[in-house]
């Protein structure tokens, strides 16, 4: 195990698996979900989703990993077979597919916060036609506020500090990175949400945040909080086979699952409380119903917040906004080393390469296939445009495939370990270091899970998914 690497104990395990769950999905998707969702009514069915499904498919998958002690495909073939091991190879695929757009938004955050911290982007006349021109002109290499404006440079950089951290292993960079940036972005969101919160019209904003309308329940409103919560889990693709892998016998599963889904969606709860009292602020000071501030898609972090910052005034807007672009920057940062990581283990695992040479090899592959999201935001026609994924644009196209391919890959898990793995075999490996584990509850309730509610569910859910990107139904959800 040693020659792999493996975390210190419990509290780095948990951390960096919470780490790679934060992401830009908590921070800037889930609000602007439950926000067209209805609010409330959408937190209780994500908790649902979470519950009946996420949970068993995290505790799965870190026993999967746990129990072949090897990356995403190596276990799926040691525990059932050369078959199976295309599984993983589809999620090694996946991780490889969502961290290539992945790495572009990050990119637009990290260049956000030095132009909020350090440039003069809060002085902006036009916050929605700097966004469009920022993620328009990649190679702009025109100086701006002294620094580069080119979103090409702003990836790369973020390609780069994945690969430093991921280079450093399991416990040198993963672990000790993420013990650094975790306690921060907590420090840094509950900083601003206590900020947010007194500012006029905050009240309203969390009203709109947290009292359910029952008229918005739909189908969509489901499927979009199970697109959520998986994405946001980092479930479905094996970023926790792999962190597994590196997990001791000796720790509690389950319980090591219950605080990793609750530091995940606690985050996520948070971030809807710090941005929709900002909104509300920004409606009040603009002197407009909050109905009409977009608060939907890229936007809302790139163009409504800016916006929000600037009224604050130069030195606050400054500060809270350089705060926030940071954390946005912390959270996809936790979350991108473990999306390297997956292949990185696979290739260490199964063709006894090098970590170091394999990290920067794949971090460059990954970051060159981001090119075509990164040219999709209006550089290129084509990729603006996709004909046959009805005129949206590529990097779009590869987030909603990376959506279908996060709850596909947990439908197919848990049709793994409940009929080719065998529950006693799981059973024998959540009991390690639980000792309570073989008559709880808790496993009662996993085995439910994992044997009907979350193949079935899934599988359907998935078809639904699949139906609405590809024939563009969603209207009639
Ligand atoms: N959970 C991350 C987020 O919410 O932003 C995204 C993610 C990371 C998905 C790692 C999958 C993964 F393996």
């Amino acid at each position: 195990m040693s020659s792999r690497g493996n975390f210190s104990g419990r509290i780095g395990f948990i951390l960096a698996a919470a780490g790679s769950a934060v992401g830009l999905g908590n921070i800037w998707r889930f609000p602007y979900l439950a926000g067209q969702n209805g609010g409330a009514i959408f937190l209780m069915i994500y908790l649902g989703c979470i519950l009946l499904l996420c949970y068993p498919i995290m505790v799965g998958e870190i026993a999967i990993g746990r129990a072949a002690n090897s990356d995403a495909y190596g276990s799926y073939s040691k525990l059932g077979g050369r078959k199976w091991g295309y599984l993983g190879l589809f999620g090694i695929l996946a991780g490889i597919m969502i961290l290539s757009f992945y790495n572009v938004v990050a990119g637009w955050a990290f260049g956000y916060f030095l132009h909020i911290s350090f440039g003069d982007l809060l002085n902006e006349p036009d916050f929605g036609g700097f966004f469009g021109t920022y993620v328009n002109d990649i190679i702009d290499l025109s100086s701006w506020a002294g620094f580069s404006n080119s979103n090409l440079v702003f990836s790369l950089i973020f390609m780069v500090l994945t690969a430093l951290i991921v280079a450093q292993g399991i416990q040198k960079g993963i672990e000790a990175s993420n013990k650094i940036m975790m306690p921060s972005l907590y420090a840094i969101l509950l900083g601003i949400i206590v900020y947010s919160l007194t500012l006029p019209n905050a009240i309203s904003g969390v009203q709109f945040y947290l009292v359910p309308e029952f008229s918005e329940l739909k189908v969509r409103t489901i499927v979009d909080a199970l697109k959520q919560s998986f994405f946001s889990l980092s479930l479905g693709m094996g970023a926790l086979i792999t962190y597994g892998s590196y997990l001791s016998k000796l720790e509690n599963i389950p319980t090591s699952a219950r605080v990793i889904s609750l530091a995940d969606t606690s985050v996520a709860f948070f971030s809807g409380l710090m941005v929709f009292p900002l909104v509300h602020f920004l409606a009040f000071k603009l002197n407009i119903d909050p109905q009409q501030i977009g608060t939907s898609g890229p936007p809302l972090i790139f163009v409504v917040l800016p916006q929000i910052f600037h009224e604050m005034g130069p030195v606050l807007g400054r500060i809270i906004g350089g705060s926030f672009f940071l954390l946005v920057c912390f959270a996809a940062l936790t979350s991108t080393i473990s999306l390297l990581e997956v292949p990185v283990a696979y290739l260490v695992d199964q063709k006894k390469m090098q970590r170091k040479s394999v990290v920067w090899l794949i971090a460059l592959l990954i970051f060159v296939l981001g090119l075509p999201s990164m040219m999709s935001q209006g550089m290129v026609e084509s990729l603006n445009k996709l004909t046959f994924y009805r005129g949206n644009d590529f990097l779009t196209f590869i987030s909603d495939m990376s959506d279908i391919s996060l709850t596909v890959g947990g439908c197919l898990m848990a049709i793994f370990i409940s009929r080719r793995w065998g529950m006693d075999k799981f059973d024998e490996e959540v009991a390690q270091g639980n000792d309570r584990y073989l008559n709880s509850g808790t496993r009662k309730f996993l085995h439910f899970s994992l044997k009907w509610a979350a193949p079935i569910l899934l599988g359907f859910l998935s078809v639904l998914i699949i139906v609405e990107k590809f024939f563009g139904v969603e209207n009639l959800f």
